[in-house]
């Protein structure tokens, strides 16, 4: 067959700063899908593209491209409105976990697709599965059917979803592609757009453990995200948040699952119990429900926890059943005595990752037990010889290079130095 363009033509125009066109972006996204554009070529688009960027109608289209290199999923046999929320990801970031059944428990419909975690921030399946029982991959019928009865279902995007994305990801990672504002909006927006939900809400994190560390990075990668939403007819907005300090008290599989359990059992950290109701508030007004109760009350008279058993016992799941503790444990103890002034989030996720909470590879296992307990966070009085943290892991050779990643990674001191930290919700946008 004759192809349309030639990708070397495509590569040098963007090489060269130019625009490129509709057609191009079409055939480009759909030849590299169908293998007639080869990795090597399309790894100097991607190059061209992180340098030289895209503007806002190239971006739109290679969007579109995406989400019509696969299929489009749609919820009109549901009796209730859609919503879902995205993280771009962070150290103990486990706030999908009682998010999704809070918002179902308050009336909306919530299909959230999910990832596995790469590098030192976890992926919301890999949490689950510490669950015994609890299976990520469903079919389009099995969704459904769990949306129905559950009002959520957090599983793993199957195959016929944004294929284009797929391919592209994985050459990315490869190729010190990943960190670009087009690249990454229009990855994260064809697969939200794809899965057919009518609202959505994005958490773009900052600080030292996110993947956009500066602030104005995360609210251009936010606004590009509530652009190509709203065009594309989905009610988007997106709060951009702190992740300079772990978010919670653990990061790891089973243990943020136990923490995501306590939060909706009433409890859980303050700062977890806010960032939730902030997005679940959000996510009601946008989907447009009234909604049954506030999330507050939902959490408090059990409410959201049976939204959870439910989901949980749908996708095979035992939400009872004991969850797994990692064979190993360490305790870190504080040098000195005084107020606790910075945690850097990004020490505390490559610890938790080297102890096997996450994987370097794709397709690598992760340790459902490995992880970090956090004993005090910013603003706390601590004394010296008292505990800080607490590593997990079944493989003990694993503790030496996790203690490495958590050398200097809290400031204490007797001087009354500020605190420092970014507030949890640093702005938000609407489209
Ligand atoms: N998550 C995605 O799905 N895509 C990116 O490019 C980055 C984060």
């Amino acid at each position: 067959m004759s192809e349309l363009f030639a990708a070397v033509e495509i590569i040098a125009a963007k090489r060269d700063k130019g625009e490129l066109s509709d057609p191009q972006i079409d055939w480009v996204i759909d030849a590299y899908t169908r293998g007639a554009v080869a990795d090597e070529q399309m790894s100097a688009l991607l190059m061209a593209i992180l340098i030289n960027g895209m503007n806002s109608r190239e971006i739109s289209r290679w969007t579109d491209a995406m989400i019509n290199s696969g299929e489009r999923m749609q919820w009109s046999a549901l009796d209730r409105p859609t919503v879902d929320k995205h993280s771009t990801g962070g150290v103990g970031d486990k706030i999908t976990l009682p998010l999704a059944p809070l918002v179902a428990a308050c009336g909306a419909a919530v299909p959230q697709l999910s990832g596995r975690g790469l590098g030192h921030t976890g992926g919301t399946l890999d949490k689950l599965e510490s669950i015994p029982g609890w299976r990520a991959s469903l079919s389009n019928e099995e969704m459904l059917a769990v949306l129905k009865s559950c009002g959520a279902v957090i599983c793993a995007a199957g195959a016929g979803l944004a294929p284009a994305d797929k391919k592209l990801y994985a050459l990315r990672d490869v190729t010190a592609t990943v960190e670009a504002i087009p690249l990454i909006a229009s990855s994260i927006m064809s697969k939200k757009i794809a899965e057919g939900t009518s609202a959505l809400i994005l958490d773009v994190k900052t600080g030292a453990g996110a993947f956009m560390s500066d602030p104005l990075k995360a609210r251009e990668l936010a606004q590009v995200m509530v652009d190509l939403g709203t065009r594309a007819g989905v009610k988007t907005r997106a709060l951009v948040t702190a992740m300079d300090v772990p978010l919670g008290l653990t990061a790891g599989n089973a243990l943020e699952v136990r923490e995501s359990v306590e939060v909706l059992a009433g409890g859980g950290p303050a700062d977890i119990v806010e960032l939730t109701l902030v997005l679940a508030r959000e996510m009601l007004d946008a989907s447009g429900v009234k909604p049954l109760m506030d999330p507050a009350d939902a959490l408090k008279n059990g409410a959201a926890m049976d939204s959870w058993k439910a989901m949980i016992r749908a996708q095979g799941g035992d939400p009872d059943a004991k969850l797994p503790v990692a064979k190993e444990h360490t305790i870190v103890m504080a040098e000195s005595s005084g107020e606790m002034i910075a945690m850097d989030a990004m020490k505390v996720g490559v610890s938790a990752w080297r102890l096997g909470a996450g994987r370097s590879r794709q397709g690598e296992s992760v340790q459902a037990g490995a992880g970090i307990e956090i004993h005090a966070k910013p603003g706390e009085q601590v004394v010296a010889g008292q505990p800080l943290f607490t590593l997990h892991t079944d493989e003990p050779a694993r503790f030496e290079r996790a203690l490495e990643a958590l050398h200097g990674a809290v400031k204490i001191s007797s001087t009354g130095e500020k605190v420092e930290r970014l507030p949890l919700i640093i702005e938000r946008i609407e489209g």
